[in-house]
């Protein structure tokens, strides 16, 4: 496996592998690689014959005291992950390798990042946005994998390139879960043991949204009213937003048809937790 820190490394690695005629792909991570991290990898492997992971912890998509400095590095660690999930080459630039000087010039995707995760952290998906179109110029690839555990990110990052033509394909992977159903995250490491059981409070909400609706409830306010009664229990847990959203615009919706998207983000002790699930009822 071939390691890069610069940018001109990492294009010579890629040319190589386009001579051999090779399909490239692109995971792009902030590193502290988990579970729910190798199975894009893995199907980034599956897919395409030249596999890059990025570990990038993107300076730019953290607002001020959010945890950029806390945010978990463990390098080694990381390499013998990726090397054991058959990836060919690993991209990990220093913070001024990708913004050297100055930076002028942001990629942001409009509507899509009002609501949600967007409305109290501003510029977060700006610095998502840009941090992928920098990555998917420097490396080129056919396809780009994310997880569906950061539903709008991977939304946002879609329309990005079909608005910009950008020449790669978006691949969105499941969700991995830990047993219990707590979204597998490098952020669950922030929570202590009683935290970390109080945490499943965000995919139990998002079952009962499920349950509701199967059950025929189609008022999301009922439905919010419901899942915010199972979120609020926790001693330590804080709130940030319960939405049912209209899957493609993103829209909070008030009664619930076709594809719709339900999103918590909820605070644990120090540990900012976000789940989602998709219910698609024009299928059923
Ligand atoms: P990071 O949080 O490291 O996540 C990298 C990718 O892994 C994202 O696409 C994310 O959705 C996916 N992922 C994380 N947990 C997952 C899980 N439990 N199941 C499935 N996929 C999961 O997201 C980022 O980094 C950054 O914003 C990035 C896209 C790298 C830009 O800096």
């Amino acid at each position: 496996m071939e390691v890069a820190e610069t940018i001109e490394s990492v294009r010579d690695f890629v040319k190589a592998a386009r001579i051999e005629g090779k399909r490239v792909g692109l995971v792009p991570t902030m590193g502290a690689l988990h579970i729910g991290h190798t199975s894009l990898i893995e199907a980034a492997v599956e897919q395409c014959s030249f596999v890059v992971v990025s570990i990038f912890v993107n300076p730019a998509q953290f607002g001020p005291g959010e945890d950029f400095e806390n945010y978990p590095r463990p390098v080694e660690a990381d390499l013998e992950i990726c090397r054991k999930c058959g990836a060919d080459a690993v991209f990990m630039p220093k913070p001024e390798v990708m913004y050297a000087g100055e930076n002028l010039t942001w990629v942001t995707v409009e509507k899509l990042t009002e609501s949600l995760c967007g409305r109290n952290r501003p510029v977060h998906f700006r610095g998502v946005t840009t941090v992928c179109t920098k990555l998917f110029n420097i490396i080129g690839p056919d396809a780009a994998y994310f997880g569906q555990k950061d539903a709008q990110q991977s939304i946002v990052i879609k329309r990005m390139a079909a608005d910009l033509n950008m020449p790669l394909e978006i691949v969105v992977c499941p969700t991995v879960r830990e047993p219990d159903g707590l979204a597998v995250s490098s952020r669950n490491k922030y929570l202590t043991d009683k935290q970390r059981q109080e945490a499943t409070c965000l995919y139990r909400s998002l079952q009962k949204c499920r349950q509701m609706i199967d059950a025929g409830t189609r008022d999301a306010q009922e439905i919010i009213r419901e899942m915010r009664g199972i979120l609020s229990r926790p001693s330590s847990a804080k709130v940030d937003y319960v939405s049912i959203v209209d899957a493609e615009t993103l829209k909070d919706v008030d009664e619930i048809a076709g594809e719709v998207l339900a999103a918590v983000a909820v605070k644990i002790g120090d540990a900012r937790l976000i789940d989602n699930i998709i219910i698609d009822l024009s299928r059923q």
